[in-house]
Parts: structure tokens; sequence; C-alpha cells
């Protein structure tokens, strides 16, 4: 049986920020399924629910150095509807409020990726593949190599590193290269860690991985181009021959209107039934109940979003006849702006600032539209989650959006949303109009690419065997590689 170690810094149902956590949660899931023992290992934060917490077994204490230091180590297990799931303990790096933002961030992450490593002995499980993702697992193919890879214990391991957002890499001073990451000045330079005289974490991962993917097709293209690239484009056409684009899934089960228990009435392309969440949600929502279509964003609210075009049409579009529901959280900027027009259109916008997923789901089954104008987009999962309940998405084409969503086609009566080209707040004004049309003046249009929305399938059907099939690549190729790497240290 093929072994998988997921490395990641979230995990759906413990700790969650954005997709990455429900990417680390319905991955190994899907893999599961097609027989590979997937396995997940995350920090052990104080915010994870107390009664998940209640049910980690201690399974043993060891240390971890952190260059010069000789710090605690805790390995936690827990199963999990099938998976089990390790936790790494210590108090001192992981015992804070929410998982990000805190000064000593660069130790925190270093600390987690030789914690990580140390604990491979003692999980009873040895992974043939340590599945890393985003920059906060960056270090861990590099300490691999450098530490590791030459022990019994640790021999014909590889490494896969996923990039969920390039945006986000862990850039710190030089001065941890020796102080937390115990190397010396011969791991600078381009082949090694350093990105404009600092250390960069993510570009870390790229250098030293095994295989490096991201989360659709065209986001592997698109970061490697200075718009897209975040300043890695060079390193990522360096290294494009290990790179590759494969799009997400969502959790088909957690994710189905008929039976998702949160929502009002259950329905598969039903017309009249999507009618009923949505007359239900109105009155929830203290929304007048009518048929006007019924606009929606269930988002981070951060620029990547979109959220500046979505401001800059806001008063033009509430002067249609629509609805507007907003939930997430995010910049204090977009929040108050949000909240102001809330304020401003009390009759037709609704705005609701925190994670609720009852709500969530709710808001998915009784929109007509989802509006998703990122500005860059590695995959989504939204937009699929709004497919999935019939919600029609309105994107730009970027990232997985572009890999997702088909624009209706009136000629070939295909597609199953709605899209615009340029970053352009009026361009997506024009394409939530057209969208209305269908609505307000096509409806059997309309229902055809309602209907057609349930007809595609994202699940984690496909794409989990892409990956399988990528990691039994990498195992074929050891003999080979291994010699390679060999002569690198
Ligand atoms: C990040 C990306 C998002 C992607 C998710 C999971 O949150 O911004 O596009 O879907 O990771 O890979």
């Amino acid at each position: 049986m093929l072994k998988v170690l997921f490395i990641a810094s979230e995990c759906t149902p413990f700790a969650k920020t954005g997709g990455l956590g429900d990417v680390i949660e319905s991955l190994p899931i899907a893999l599961r399924e097609r027989k590979i023992d997937a396995r997940v290992i995350i920090p052990k934060y104080s915010n994870i629910p107390a009664k998940y917490k209640k049910e980690m077994v201690h399974k043993k204490t060891f240390t971890v150095p952190v260059s010069w230091r000789q710090e605690y180590g805790g390995l936690e297990v827990l199963q999990h509807e099938g998976i089990t799931y390790y936790f790494l303990d210590n108090e001192k790096y992981f015992k804070r409020d929410g998982l990000y933002g805190y000064f000593d961030e660069a130790e925190r992450f270093s600390y987690f990726c030789r914690g990580v490593l140390e604990c491979l002995p003692y999980l009873e499980f040895k992974p043939d593949i340590l599945h890393c993702h985003d920059w906060h697992t960056g270090l861990i193919p590099l300490f691999f190599k450098t530490f590791y890879q030459q022990q019994p214990f640790y021999q014909n391991i590889k490494t896969v590193f996923t990039i969920h957002n390039l945006k986000y890499q862990g850039v710190f001073p030089m001065e941890i290269l020796d102080d937390l990451l115990g190397l010396d000045g011969s791991f600078k330079g381009d082949e090694g860690v350093e990105f404009y005289g600092k250390v960069n974490f993510m570009k870390t991962g790229i250098v030293y991985a095994d295989k490096i993917t991201t989360v659709s097709e065209t986001y592997a293209e698109e970061i490697k181009t200075a718009y897209f690239g975040e300043n890695l484009d060079g390193i990522l056409r360096k290294y494009e021959g290990k790179l590759q684009g494969i799009v997400n899934g969502i959790d088909y089960k957690k994710y189905n209107p008929e039976t998702d228990p949160h929502i009002y009435v259950n329905y598969r392309s039903s017309v009249v039934k999507k009618q009923q969440n949505k007359t239900k949600l109105q009155e929830d929502l203290r929304l007048p109940v009518k048929d006007v279509p019924l606009l929606a964003m269930v988002s981070r609210l951060t620029r990547q979003k979109g959220l500046d075009l979505l401001n800059y049409i806001l008063d033009e579009l509430l002067a249609l006849d629509v609805q507007l529901v907003i939930l997430g959280t995010g910049e204090p900027g977009y929040e108050q702006a949000l909240r102001e027009a809330a304020e401003r259109h009390p009759q037709k916008m609704k705005a609701y600032f925190m994670f609720n997923d009852a709500l969530a789901h709710k808001i998915y089954a009784g929109a007509d539209l989802y509006l998703m104008p990122s500005l860059f987009e590695p995959c989504g999962l939204s937009q699929l989650i709004a497919l999935r309940y019939g919600a029609l998405p309105i994107v730009r084409e970027t990232g997985g959006l572009k890999d997702t969503i088909v624009s209706y086609n009136e000629q070939t009566g295909e597609g199953n949303g709605f899209s615009f080209t340029n970053f352009n707040a009026h361009d997506f004004l024009y394409t939530i109009k057209r969208a209305l049309d269908f609505y307000n003046n096509r409806r059997p249009i309309w229902n055809k690419l309602f209907k057609n929305a349930f007809k595609v399938n994202f699940s984690w059907n496909n794409s989990a065997q892409v990956y399988i099939a990528l990691y039994e690549d990498l195992l074929t190729k050891e003999e080979v590689k291994g010699k390679s790497r060999l002569k690198l240290f």
C-alpha cells in the first residue's frame, strides 16, 4: 500500500483559515478511498476544538533541534472518520490564539518542519511520500535532503511540494539561515534558499522538492509569468520540468444538496426546490421574499478575491432589481465598505462578517448567482461548491476559475456560468447584467444553464487518480533520482 504523509499548517475540521484546510481534509479521504494510506500531520494549535483535543492520544516525546536550540516535541494521534491525524505539540510555539501572524513565524515553522522529520520514526508508519503544502512546510524538502536522507530509516522517501497560493511565501532575514535552519552560507544563492538577500520558505520548497504541483493547470502556467509569479516566476521557469498543475476537487459528500442537513429543502437540479431554499433564506435574512435574482459571495474578503471590483460597482449593482448576500471575514477596509453598502440598501443587501458553515450552505442553496471576480485564483473551491448547489458562478478567467467555469455560449448552448477576462469593474458588472438578462427575460435558457451546473463533476474522482499516478511515477524513478541527489550534498 502506497503511504503518503500530508504535512500542512491547517486541516479542517481542526484548524482552518482558507481553502488549504479543506484540501488537506478532503484529498486524503479521496486517496484513502482509492487504497492509498494517506495520513496528515499539522501543528497542535490551542484553537483546535476541545472535543478533538480530548480524543488525542500522546504517542511520543522527543527533542527537536532548531539550529542550536533543543526544543520539546510531542506526538499526538487521533483517528477521525477513517483517517489517522498526527499533531505536533509544542506549547511555546502553538499555544496561541489563531494560527498565524506572530513575530516569530520563522521560528515556529522552522520548528514544525524539523519536528515533522524528527517524529517520522515514531508514527508506526513509514511514508513513501512526504507531501508538503505551502510555505509553512517549504523547509521540509531541504531539511530532508540535508539532515535525514542518509539515515537508514529515511532512505527512499520522496518529497512533493504543493503551492496553494504563491502570494504567501514566508520571507525572513538571512540571519535565520544559521540561527534557525542551522545551515551555513553554502545554502545561499539562486540554487538555495536565497531570495533577494533573504530566506524564502516557498522558494526553498520549489528548489528542493522532488516534484512541485499547484492546484490548477492554468495557475501552473500563470505563475511562470511575471504578472502572477510574485517574483518567483524565474525560479518556476527554471524548475518547470518538475511542476504540474492538478485541479482541486471538493468533498461531494459534505457538499451534497440531496442530503445536506444544513439547507432548508434537499434537492438535485430541481428549479422548484431551489426556489424554496431561496424563499426560506430571504425570510431568515429578512430580505423581501420575492422572485428576484439572489447574488452571493462566501469568501475571505481580500484583494485576491476581487473585492475592489465588487466595491466599485456596488451601488450600480444594487440599483438593479437584485438581492446580494455576503458572508466572510477579511480586511477591515472591505468589511467597512460592505457594511456601509448594506446600510444604504437594507432591502437589497446583507453582509455577515463571520465564519458560519451552516449559513454558508444555506446561501449556496438559496443563491441564483455566485460572484467570484478574483484578481488571481490558484484553484478556488467556492465556485465548485456553488455549481454543486446550482448557483451559477460569475468569475474572472484566471487560474482554477478558468479551468472549471465555462462561460455560457449562446451558439452551442454550452456553459455552466459566466466569465469575463480583464480585471475591470465594468466588465464584471456587464457580465452580471448578461446573466441577469437570462434570469429575467429568458427563463428557459436560464433553466438549461441551471441544469448544466449539475452535469459537471468536480469531486476528487479525477484529480485523486492524477496524484496517485504522480506518486507512483516518483517512486519508480527512485534509482536515477537518488543518485543525482546524492551528488548534490
Ligand atoms: C488557496 C487558494 C485557492 C485554492 C486553495 C486550495 O486558498 O487561494 O485558490 O483553492 O488554496 O488549494
